[in-house]
C-alpha cells in the first residue's frame, strides 16, 4: 500500500503531501495523516514553514461523503483545522482541481493560499442537504462578505483561481505546471519577509459593516423563496452567515455546528447524500469496463427537425461536433433551424454564450431532405413521428445508407427498439438514445440496449452522455423504459382521481407541496392536451377539452384559465368537462383527502418502478431515481421514488396498494418484489 503521506523539507520549507485517491477526500486515514504531518513539521528545527499540498488530481475534494451517518473517528475535520490554524508556523495551502467543500474549508484554516490558475475552490454541501461544517459559513464571509458569501454557499457554485483571488479567497496564482516549486518560494518569501500569519477568524471588516442590517438576509431570502422552496439546507446557511454577524467567532461555530447536525440527521440530506453516490453508480454497466472498445463520434445525424430533433441537435452542436439535419422539407427544416437559432440567442442574452459563440454553433449544421448526407455520420438519431411503421421506414431507408460501423440510435419515447432494428441488416448497430424534452437541458439520458445491441455502441452512449453533460441511465427494452413507464403512471392515476371528482387544482396542489414543480394538470396544459390525447383511443376529459379547442397554455387554456401574467384558475369548463365524461362512464364519485390523493398517484409509480425491477429493465433501482430526478424534476431531496419509499416504509406502502387493489381494483396489485421486500424488511433503494 502507498504512503497516504509524505513529508519533505527543502529550502527550509516543510512539504507535507497528501495522496489518497481518487479525490483526496477528508477521510480519517487522511485526516490522521494530515495532523502527523502539520505536528512533525511544527517541531522540526529544518522547517520554518509548511505546504500542504494533495497528489493527484486534485486537492482535498471534501470530507468523505461515505463516512456521514456513522460514528466520526477522531480526529474529526474540526479537530484538524485546529491543529493547522494553531500550528506555531506558517501554513501554505498549495490548491489544484478543485478545493471543495471540508477541503476548501481546510484552506481556509491555512494562514496563506496559493492556486494554480485552472483550480476551483467552492462549498458545495448545499448539494448533499448540508451546510459547510468545518467553519465555512464563518471564515467565508470574513474574506468575501455577506453577499458573496450568501450567494456562493447557498448555491453551492465552484470558483475559479482567478475569481478567488479578486475576491481574497486565495492570495496568490501559481504557474499551472509549478504548484508544489512556486507554494515553497511563496512560502519561503513570506517567511522572509516576516509577513505576518493571517487568521481569517480574526478578520472583522467585511462583517462589521452589515452589523444591524438583517435587510441583507430577508432581502436575499425573498428574492431566492421560489430556488429554495422544499429545500432544509439554504435556510440553516443563512442563519449561520446571520450567526457569523451578530456573534463571536467561537460563538458562531457553534451555532454552525448545531444547524450542520440538525441537516446531517434529516432524511433530505440523506437522501441528497444517495442522490450523489446513485448518479455516479448509474455510470456503470457491469458488463463493460476500460477495456470495452468505443466507436469513434465526430459527425452526426439527426433526422426530425422538430422540437425534440432540434434539442437533440443542440446537445452535440454545443461541444463542437458538426450535426446534419433531416426532414422532409425545406419549410421543415427552416423552421427547425430557426428554433436552434432562438434558443442559442436567448442562452446569448442572459449572458451564457458570446454572440461568437452562437455563430459557432450554428456554422456546424448541414441541413438536408436526402438522407444520402447522412453517409458519412458515425452516429444518426432518429427523432420522427412516434409511430412503428414510420420507424421502421426511417431505419430502412438510414440501413440503406449509413456507413459501416455507424451506429444508429432511436429517440422513440414508448416503442420496441428491437422490432425497430429488425427494420436493418445490422439490428447490432442499433441504439435507444433517448432524450427527455426539452432536450438541450433535460440532463437525463436513457441509453437503451437492445435484444442484439454490441456492447461497444452501448458503451460508446454512455461515455457520449459525459460528453454531452447527460446523466445516462441504461436500460432494456420495455414499454416507455424507465422514466416515462414509471411517471406515466402518476398521470394516469391523476385523471382517475379527477373522474371520481377530485378537484385537480387540489391534486396538482399535492404534488406542488411534495416538491414538483408542478402537477400533472398544470403539467398537461403546458405540454399541450392536443399531445396528450393524441393516442387515446377512449373518451377523456383532455380529448373533450381539445373539442372545445381549450389545447392548455397555448390556447384558450385547459385544465386552468391563464391571466396575462400566466397565473391560473382552476376552469369551470374543465370541472363540466370532468364531470360530463365521468357520468357518461358511469365513474362512482368518491372523494379522497390529500393523505390518500398522495398514495394513489405516487405509491403506483414504486409499484411500477419495481416492476421495472423484476423484469430487468433497470440494472438497479437507485438508476430510476436517477431518472426520475434527471428526467422528471422529481424532488432531489425526496431521493426519487424508490428512497422515498423506504422513508415512507414499504409495508406501509404495499398495505396501502393492497387497500386500493380492494377498492379499485387490479391495478394497484403490489407487485412480487415489492412484498417480498417488506416482508423481509429489506431496502428496496439498495436493490
Ligand atoms: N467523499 C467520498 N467520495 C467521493 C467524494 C467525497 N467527498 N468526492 C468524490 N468521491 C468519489 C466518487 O463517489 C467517485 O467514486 P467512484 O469512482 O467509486 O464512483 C470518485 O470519488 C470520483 O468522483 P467523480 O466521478 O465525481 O470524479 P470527477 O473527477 O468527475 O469529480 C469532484 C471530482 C469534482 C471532486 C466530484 O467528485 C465532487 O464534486 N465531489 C464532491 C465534492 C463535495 O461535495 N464536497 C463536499 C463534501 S461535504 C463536506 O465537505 C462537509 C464539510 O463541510 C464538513
Amino acid at each position: 500500500m502507498t504512503e497516504i503521506m509524505k513529508y519533505e523539507v527543502e529550502n527550509g520549507i516543510a512539504i507535507v503531501t497528501l495522496d489518497s485517491p481518487p479525490v483526496n477526500a477528508l477521510g480519517y486515514d487522511v485526516r490522521r495523516n494530515i495532523v502527523e504531518g502539520v505536528e512533525k513539521a511544527a517541531s522540526d528545527a529544518a522547517a520554518d514553514a509548511i505546504v500542504i499540498i494533495c497528489a493527484g488530481r486534485t486537492f482535498f475534494a471534501g470530507a468523505d461523503i461515505s463516512e456521514f451517518g456513522k460514528p466520526m473517528r477522531e480526529p474529526d475535520l474540526r479537530a484538524v483545522l485546529e491543529v493547522i490554524e494553531n500550528a506555531p508556523k506558517r501554513v501554505v495551502a498549495a490548491i489544484h482541481g478543485t478545493a471543495l467543500g471540508g477541503g476548501f474549508e481546510l484552506a481556509l484554516c491555512c494562514h496563506h493560499r496559493i492556486a494554480v490558475p485552472s483550480a476551483k475552490v467552492g462549498l458545495p454541501e448545499v448539494n448533499l442537504g448540508l451546510l459547510p461544517g468545518a467553519g465555512g459559513t464563518q471564515r467565508l464571509p470574513r474574506i468575501i462578505g455577506v453577499p458573496a458569501a450568501l450567494a456562493l454557499i447557498t448555491s453551492g457554485r465552484p470558483i475559479g483561481a482567478m475569481e478567488a483571488l479578486e475576491n481574497g479567497a486565495v492570495d496568490a496564482l501559481a504557474s499551472e505546471d509549478a504548484l508544489r516549486a512556486d507554494a515553497i518560494a511563496f512560502a519561503r518569501k513570506l517567511t522572509d519577509e516576516s509577513t505576518p500569519m493571517a487568521r481569517v477568524r480574526e478578520l472583522d471588516g467585511k462583517l462589521a459593516e452589515w452589523r444591524g442590517k438583517p435587510e441583507v438576509f430577508d432581502e436575499f431570502r425573498k428574492k431566492n423563496a421560489k430556488r429554495f422552496r422544499g429545500f432544509k439546507a439554504p435556510e440553516n446557511i443563512i442563519k449561520c452567515i446571520e450567526a457569523a454577524v451578530a456573534l463571536s467567532f467561537d460563538e458562531g461555530m457553534k451555532r454552525e455546528r448545531e444547524l450542520f447536525v440538525e441537516l446531517m440527521q434529516s432524511t433530505q440530506s440523506a437522501a441528497q447524500r444517495y442522490v450523489f453516490f446513485a448518479e455516479r453508480q448509474a455510470a456503470k454497466v457491469p458488463d463493460i469496463s476500460k477495456e470495452t472498445p468505443m466507436r469513434p463520434v465526430k459527425k452526426v445525424g439527426v433526422i426530425g427537425a422538430g422540437t425534440m430533433g432540434g434539442g437533440i441537435a443542440m446537445n452535440f452542436l454545443n461541444i463542437g461536433l458538426p450535426v446534419t439535419l433531416i426532414d422532409q422539407t425545406q419549410e421543415a427544416l427552416e423552421r427547425g433551424i430557426g428554433v436552434i437559432r432562438r434558443n442559442y440567442e436567448n442562452a446569448a442574452k442572459k449572458g451564457r454564450m458570446s454572440a461568437g459563440q452562437v455563430e459557432a454553433c450554428m456554422g456546424l449544421i448541414t441541413l438536408a431532405t436526402d438522407y444520402q448526407a447522412l453517409s458519412d455520420a458515425d452516429l444518426v438519431i432518429e427523432a420522427v413521428f412516434e409511430s412503428m411503421p414510420v420507424k421502421k421506414d426511417v431505419f430502412a431507408k438510414i440501413d440503406a445508407i449509413a456507413k459501416d460501423g455507424a451506429i444508429l440510435a432511436t429517440n422513440t419515447s414508448y416503442l420496441d427498439i428491437d422490432e425497430i432494428a429488425s427494420a436493418t441488416k445490422r439490428p447490432q448497430d442499433v441504439i435507444g438514445i433517448h432524450f427527455f424534452s426539452p432536450a438541450n437541458i433535460m440532463p437525463l439520458m436513457e441509453v437503451v440496449r437492445g435484444e442484439k445491441t454490441s456492447l461497444d455502441i452501448v458503451n460508446t452512449a454512455m461515455q457520449l452522455a459525459k460528453k454531452i453533460r447527460k446523466t445516462a441511465v441504461h436500460a432494456r427494452v420495455g414499454y416507455g423504459f424507465i422514466a416515462n413507464r414509471v411517471m406515466t403512471v402518476r398521470g394516469k392515476q391523476a385523471n382517475k382521481l379527477a373522474l371520481q371528482g377530485v378537484s385537480p387544482a387540489d391534486i396538482d396542489r399535492v404534488m406542488y407541496d411534495y416538491g414538483f414543480a408542478m402537477g400533472p394538470f398544470r403539467m398537461f396544459d403546458l405540454i399541450g392536451l392536443d399531445v396528450i390525447g393524441r393516442d387515446s383511443k377512449e373518451k377523456t376529459a383532455s380529448g373533450e377539452l381539445v373539442r372545445r379547442d381549450r389545447l392548455g397554455q397555448k390556447k384558450n387554456g385547459g385544465y386552468y384559465d391563464y391571466d396575462e401574467n400566466r397565473n391560473a384558475t382552476l376552469s369551470p369548463v374543465a370541472l363540466d368537462v370532468i364531470r360530463e365524461v365521468a357520468a357518461e362512464k358511469g365513474i362512482e364519485q368518491v372523494p379522497a383527502d390529500d393523505d390518500e390523493i398522495l398514495a394513489r398517484l405516487l405509491y403506483p409509480v414504486v409499484n411500477e418502478g419495481a416492476k421495472v425491477l423484476e423484469e430487468g429493465i433497470a440494472l438497479r433501482a437507485s438508476d430510476i431515481d436517477i431518472a426520475c430526478i434527471k428526467g422528471y424534476n422529481w424532488p432531489i431531496y425526496r431521493g426519487g421514488p424508490m428512497f422515498w419509499a423506504d422513508t415512507v416504509g414499504l409495508d406501509k406502502i404495499v398495505s396501502r396498494l393492497k387497500e386500493f387493489e380492494e377498492r379499485f381494483g387490479e391495478e394497484f396489485k403490489p407487485a412480487a418484489l415489492l412484498v417480498e421486500m417488506a416482508f423481509a424488511g429489506k431496502r428496496i433503494s439498495e436493490m
